[in-house]
């Protein structure tokens, strides 16, 4: 007999459920002893929770409630101190926020710390990216890339995004409700897609554009693999452009388009290493995962700061009056019309200090995790093999130990010189930013032509962060007023 449809799909549910609750109480069975094992008097303060579940549960409430996952961190920080642990997924995970600890474990001078992330975002961003690559593959893959951040790269990547900015906000009227949040996504993906796959517009590139918001919406999801689950979803959206990247990358080989992109770099590479043993071999599947890696790694991450620092900077007149005069003084110094190069951007001291201080209050990125590679010490406490220990920049950040009233919106702090291990926007150590002037350029000239073309006033100044974000994100977007300025010095 058949059964109707929402029976048989009833029944393939319920086959899941148990497969999941049995695959559950078989991992619990095995590992208890391991999980319960000898209370070590030295381990760093704080709770692992259940067994198996450990604090999973009141991280995932974290990511959901508005004060975002962050919120599960610094309670944490604030009951137990600079050094404590937790367990999430299942893995232990110790969160330290002292400079002291931060040098040690990003520097890694020991060898006993290597990069680690959540089994999700590995499998999200593939297991060929330079994010999961090992320490000596990894060494391999940053000199490939690397070289795509070159200064002539920079220079003309400088020069067409000033070129998007430009057009961007000519788009806007006076007295308009603008989104910066939207703004900046649009602006960046498009930039940053156009560097490194030659993809500028089009439905494939808003395609693509949604697939990576699935990923990104996936990477704190739990990794399970059902039909409806967040994480399945953003398996299916990195196998879709898997598959565009492959299409591309064939057309470059067999139809021989070429275009002046990292894409090409990168496949120019292989070619070279066809013929010279002694150059990096790069693989296919290393190129797509990585070529991936950039989009999620630079795309939101430059947005929300770039968000952020609108936000700041609209309610904090006093910065905003030194910045614009600044801008102001330095738009009378080039050629009306003409685009900004990497040079003038260097021309830019307040502009720069705005940036950072952005980055130091934002803290995008909140925290660095590192696997354990060796039991060791720290801070007085012992760290197993295996364990995840956690930079927490964010708490560093926000330490008024290390920066004076740190809540204070002050781009003027960075006029001496910070102490060692104090900002940590773009990590440190082997494993800093690729993207760091990259990154820095698109905030900079995004800053020139706002200032310079406009004056804003911050209409909902709610600083919620956005549920299931990776990165510091603001859920209102920061909406603004704009308002065109009277004496607009710098025609666009
Ligand atoms: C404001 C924007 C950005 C911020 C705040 C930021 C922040 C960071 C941080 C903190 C790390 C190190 C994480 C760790 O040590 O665990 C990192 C790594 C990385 N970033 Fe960025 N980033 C930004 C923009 C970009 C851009 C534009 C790109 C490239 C298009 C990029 C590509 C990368 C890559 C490939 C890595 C991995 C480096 C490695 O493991 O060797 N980032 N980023």
């Amino acid at each position: 007999m058949l059964l109707p449809r929402e029976n048989i799909t009833s029944l393939v549910l319920c086959f899941y459920a148990l497969l999941l609750v049995a695959a559950l109480l078989f991992v619990t069975v095995k590992k208890l002893p391991k999980i319960r094992g000898e209370p070590m008097s030295d381990a760093p303060p704080g709770s692992c929770g259940l067994p198996l579940l450990g604090e999973t549960v009141q991280f995932m409430a974290a990511i959901h409630r508005g004060r975002g996952f962050y919120d599960f961190v610094q309670s944490r920080r604030l009951r137990y101190g600079n050094c404590f642990k937790t367990n999430i997924f299942g893995i232990t995970q110790v969160f330290l926020s002292s400079t002291a600890s931060a040098k040690m474990i990003l520097n890694n001078e020991s060898g006993k710390f290597t990069k680690r992330y959540i089994r999700s975002i590995a499998e999200l961003v593939g297991d060929h990216s330079i994010l999961c690559a090992s320490q000596q593959h990894h060494k391999l893959l940053r000199t490939c890339l690397g070289n795509l951040f070159s200064t002539a790269s920079l220079s003309k990547f400088t020069r067409q995004f000033d070129e998007s900015v430009v057009q961007s906000l000519e788009g806007w009227g006076d007295g308009d409700i603008v989104i910066i949040l939207n703004e900046a996504l649009e602006i960046t993906f498009k930039a940053i897609c156009g560097i490194l796959i030659g993809l500028e517009d089009g439905d494939e590139l808003k395609t693509l554009q949604k697939d990576i918001d699935c990923i990104c919406k996936a990477m704190l999801a739990l990794p399970l693999r059902l039909p409806w689950t967040r994480f399945r979803r953003g398996l299916q959206a990195r196998e879709r452009i898997m598959r565009t990247l492959e299409t591309i990358t064939s057309e470059r080989r067999h139809r021989g388009i070429s275009q002046d992109d990292f894409l090409q770099h990168l496949l120019a590479l292989i070619e070279k290493a066809y013929c010279d043993v002694d150059l990096p071999r790069l693989t296919d599947g290393e190129i797509k995962d990585n070529i991936l890696t950039m989009i999620i790694a630079g795309q939101d991450t430059t947005a929300s700061a770039i968000t952020w620092m609108v936000k700041y900077l609209g309610e904090n007149q006093k910065a905003l009056d030194i910045l614009r005069a600044e801008q102001l003084h330095f738009a009378k110094r080039i050629s009306p019309g003409s685009r900004l190069s990497l040079e003038d951007l260097s021309q830019m001291p307040y502009a720069s200090k705005v940036v950072k201080e952005s980055l130091r209050m934002a803290s995008i990125v909140p925290w660095f995790p590192r696997l354990v590679l060796q039991d060791s010490k720290i801070e007085g406490y012992q760290l197993k093999r295996g364990w995840t220990v956690n930079v927490d920049a964010r708490s560093i950040h926000l330490d008024p130990s290390v920066h004076t009233n740190p809540h204070e919106f002050n781009p003027s702090r960075f006029d001496d010189e910070s102490k060692p291990y104090s900002f940590l926007a773009f990590g440190m150590g082997a494993r800093t930013c690729l993207g760091t002037n990259m990154a820095r350029a698109m905030m900079l000239v995004f800053l020139h032509r706002l200032v310079t073309s406009y004056e804003w006033e911050v209409m909902d100044s709610d600083s919620t962060l956005e549920k299931w974000a990776m990165f510091s994100r603001l859920k209102n977007g920061c909406p603004v007023m704009v308002k065109r300025l009277a004496d607009h010095t710098t025609p666009v």
